[in-house]
């Protein structure tokens, strides 16, 4: 939780900063004055936010941690405009272009396809607009473009790779002898991954294999299919993939959603998810919590969604303060098992609790 606090501290730090002045030219005055100066003036900010798509499980609680801790930073809910692009390019440009019309003071974009985000960078840098970009992320190539003409727009998010990392340790946790089941020296396995061209997606099907591969296990992969990240997919394919294959040992699912169809599939046909199957995810889901508690889960891994959505914020702020960000804003994932899955759930209970 060390990366968590530090970050957490970093958000409250920077905007402390621009609540006490650092940020604007508010020196002169006191810190309750420049509170309510700040608050008072962030009651008129506008920001847009566009997600990709709204009834994405980790993607709603991302936008509504994030319109939560604006709110609790004198934002108006009036004045944070939430658009979900329904997993469509055409509807997000259009979504883009009203946020542009309407002069927004920030946008906050979790784009549907990174490959083209020059457009959005575009439109917003021709209307003078910040632009903080979330989840996905676009490719170097447009990052160091920002760089290069100091453009006001950053990305905020995780590296993948070392959630792929941590599903395979959790699963090398257990030990070849509790996962090797059938006992044939090799864990046969089923991959469910999150959607094409996702560099979450190929980053955790890549990095959980490899790790464990590396940790000495042979691995076998019997089934691999996209699931949209989705729950309903994930659980079709694990029936479909249970009706044509012998058990798996192993389900390695790129999110919680599709793990919990895993573990819904799983159980349709008698099977005890952590004792014939073990299965992990990511995202740390409340659901998913609750089955890393009762040993449904592995474990998963938290997408640290607080960090994410208070950092965009914090870099939108300091955008429209004037201020300048960092190209790449990066959070930490933290490995949940059931060791501590109990803090995990505090913390996101926490700030669900907040509102
Ligand atoms: C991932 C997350 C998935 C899904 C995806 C959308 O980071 O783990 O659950 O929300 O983003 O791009």
């Amino acid at each position: 939780m060390k990366n968590k606090l530090f970050c957490d501290i970093v958000a409250v730090l920077s905007v402390f900063m621009i609540i006490t002045g650092c940020a604007s030219n508010l020196n002169n005055v006191s810190s309750e004055d420049a509170t309510s100066i700040s608050a008072a003036s962030f009651a008129q900010t506008r920001i847009g936010v566009c997600i990709y798509q709204l009834n994405d499980n980790f993607m709603s609680l991302f936008s509504r941690e994030l319109v939560r801790y604006l709110i609790s930073l004198g934002f108006s809910k009036e004045n944070i405009i939430v658009y979900g692009s329904s997993n469509n390019q055409a509807t997000q440009l259009a979504q883009v272009e009203e946020l542009v019309n309407k002069k927004v003071d920030a946008m906050i974009v979790n784009p549907v396809n990174p490959s083209i985000v020059h457009t959005i960078t575009d439109m917003a840098v021709e209307s003078g607009i910040p632009l903080v970009y979330i989840n996905r992320e676009p490719s170097a190539d447009e990052e160091y473009s920002w760089e290069e003409l100091d453009l006001n727009v950053t990305y905020v998010g995780c590296d993948a790779r070392q959630s792929g990392i941590y599903q395979g340790e959790l699963l090398a946790d257990l030990g070849l002898d509790k996962l090797d089941i059938n006992k044939d020296g090799a864990i046969q396995y089923f991959m469910i991954e999150g959607a094409p061209e996702n560099i979450d997606a190929e980053y955790r099907t890549y990095y959980s294999v490899s790790t464990l591969t590396n940790a000495g296990f042979e691995m076998d992969c019997v089934l691999d299919e996209m699931g949209n990240w989705d729950m309903a997919t994930a659980k079709l394919i694990t029936e479909k993939g249970l009706a044509l294959n012998d058990i798996p040992e192993v389900i390695l699912c790129n999110n919680d959603a599709m793990a919990l169809g895993a573990i819904e599939a799983v159980k349709e046909v008698d099977l005890v998810p952590g004792r014939d199957v073990f299965i992990v995810g990511v995202d740390a889901l409340p659901e998913a919590l609750e089955e890393v508690r009762s040993g449904g889960l592995v474990g998963t891994v938290f997408n640290d969604y607080i960090c994410q959505s208070h950092s965009a914020a914090d870099a939108a702020i300091r955008y429209i303060s004037g201020e300048k960000n960092e190209h790449y804003i990066g959070c930490e994932y933290v490995k949940v098992s059931a060791g501590n899955v109990d803090e995990i759930l505090a913390e996101t209970n926490a700030s669900s609790e907040s509102e």
